[in-house]
């Protein structure tokens, strides 16, 4: 038997939850039915359960006259203020009416056969009991029905704040944050139950995969159907990012001193990491000429960071013919892949034919176009022989594994992303056409992007443009001259915006950059 207040606490957990979804989704979507047939909208339900509430327990229970139009309640609409309003009310009176109740004492009227109650509905306890299994059915459809109405999150930078993310929780309270590539937009909805349900399930134990491990056969899926390559079964091996397989390529298939090429800008911690490795950094260049012999290896991001080119077939042929002639062995960075605008089309290096897949290591994650960076999965589908076998020869834990959370989304994303990435792209679109507008208007240089949520911006008054325009225009950007560090290429006047934000927030950047760009 559970005691009142634990009762209170079930259902005050329900209505609470209904509020906080209703409250969210804000007066257009709470009244917006889902598309499903004579389905309520969130604002009916909730009002629905406020009528169960008062009739079940302020009638039946307490005794209390209550009038009721069950009908009215499935077709009510009105602005969500006064209705949250009338929520806490109604916890108010269950309470009451629950610590006043005589559980097994009967009822105050007889139950209207028209309301659905369980048949044989006779003492107060079956009542409350009735009303808690109301909420709690309806608390959990009203959770599906969010993601229906609202796959993708509201921005809320109060909340991106206080949490565990880089971009937005190291900044000055009056700071906005425009650089590191995470996204502001949530994640989808798919990916949220599959952890919730891990946790649900406290389900933490050192992972086991009946079956086999869910993420290299996603990915192998994923590949096939989004991008038109067919990777080959038992080359993908699970990471946790992209960087750490860089590093791990750059020991197998080079040596100290020996040359890797890589088209600059490039993402910096690639630059770095090669630094470190005491490999030399050689710039690739259009016309493919100035590699030397003591190039082994070439790292092709594409989708490019930071410019957002989008590589076209002849443009990958004629790196693939580089490669043969050098005999590199290439890293294709494809974790961009995802975030490619129409007509462009993102190409798989390895797909280019059997002998490319065979020299090429193709890397990405789910963490850029699902923007689950902080959990740490990414996968390597090793084309090279050798450097599988070498991989395969090391021992099992020298790399160390992604968690099982990391493991989960990465599957989710992959295996059912495809509706939420597609309401994605469509506000990256819409966000990379108003930053090109807007750029269009100041005297700097600006291509739209081909792929990305990242804007590459030159022409910009330095020096460090970015660390000044943080100063003055309260705007956190990335340093371009960091994209370039350690070649003789010159980016110190650029800086690079990420616009994966809502409408409103990239607005709001973009009026605060524009006097201190413009002046
Ligand atoms: C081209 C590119 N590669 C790799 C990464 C980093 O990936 P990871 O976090 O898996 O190391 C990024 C992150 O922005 C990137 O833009």
């Amino acid at each position: 038997m559970i005691t009142v207040e634990e009762y209170l606490e079930a259902t005050g957990r329900a209505l609470a939850g209904m509020a906080g979804i209703v409250g969210g989704l804000g007066d257009e979507l709470a009244n917006t039915r889902p598309p499903v047939q004579g389905a309520s909208s969130p604002y009916a339900l909730l009002t629905h359960c406020l009528g169960v509430v008062e009739y079940w327990a302020g009638g039946l229970v307490a005794g209390r006259a209550v009038e009721r139009d069950r009908d009215a309640e499935f077709t009510s609409s009105g602005p969500v203020a006064p209705l949250l309003e009338r929520v806490a009310q109604a916890r108010e009176r269950l309470a009451a009416d629950a610590r006043g109740a005589d559980f097994a004492g009967p009822l105050q009227g007889p139950p209207n056969a028209a309301f659905l109650g369980p048949a044989g509905v006779a003492t107060q306890g079956a009542a409350l009991l009735h009303v808690y299994e109301e909420l709690a059915q309806h608390h959990g459809q009203m959770e599906i029905l969010r993601d229906l109405l609202r796959p993708q999150r509201p921005v809320d930078t109060d909340r991106l704040r206080s949490g565990t993310g880089v971009k937005w929780g190291s900044l000055a309270p009056d700071t906005l944050g425009a650089w590191v590539a995470d996204m502001d937009l949530g994640i989808a909805p798919a990916i949220r139950h599959a952890l919730l349900d891990s946790v649900d399930r406290e389900d933490f134990g050192y992972p086991h995969w009946p079956g086999g491990d869910p993420v290299p056969a996603a990915f192998e899926a994923w590949m096939a159907r989004r991008h038109g390559w067919t990777p080959s079964g038992g080359h993908t091996r699970v990471f946790t990012d992209v960087l750490q397989i860089l590093q791990v390529v750059v020991e197998h298939a080079t040596r100290p001193g020996d040359g890797v090429a890589i088209h600059v800008p490039a993402y910096p911690p690639f630059l770095a990491s090669i630094a470190r490795a005491g490999r030399r950094i050689v710039p690739l260049r259009e016309d493919g000429l100035g590699l030397d012999d003591g190039v082994r290896l070439m790292v092709l991001v594409n989708p490019q960071n930071p410019t957002g080119r989008v590589f076209r077939r002849e443009e990958l042929e004629g790196l693939l013919e580089l490669a043969e002639r050098h005999d590199l062995t290439v890293l294709a960075d494809e974790i961009h892949a995802d975030l490619v605008y129409a007509p462009h089309r993102h190409l798989p290096f390895a797909s280019l034919g059997e002998g490319a897949a065979r020299r090429t290591v193709t890397t990405t994650s789910a963490t850029k176009a699902f923007n689950l960076a902080g959990l740490r999965c990414a996968v390597a589908h090793v084309g090279p022989p050798a450097l599988r076998a070498a991989l395969d020869a090391m021992p099992l834990d020298f790399f160390g594994t992604p968690s099982t959370l990391g493991h989960l989304a990465t599957a989710a994303a992959w295996r059912t992303g495809d509706a939420w990435l597609a309401g994605l792209q469509r506000t990256l679109a819409a966000n990379r056409d108003t930053v090109a507008q807007w750029a269009a208007g100041l005297p700097i240089e600006h291509r739209r992007p081909e792929g990305t949520y990242l804007a590459w911006l030159g022409g910009v008054p330095g020096p460090r443009p970015a660390e000044r325009l943080e100063r003055t225009a309260r705007v956190r950007l990335s340093e371009g001259a960091e994209f370039s560090a350690g070649t003789d290429v010159d980016t110190d006047a650029y800086v690079r915006l990420n616009f994966a934000t809502s409408p409103a927030v990239l607005a709001e950047i973009l009026e605060r950059l524009t006097p201190a760009i413009a002046g």
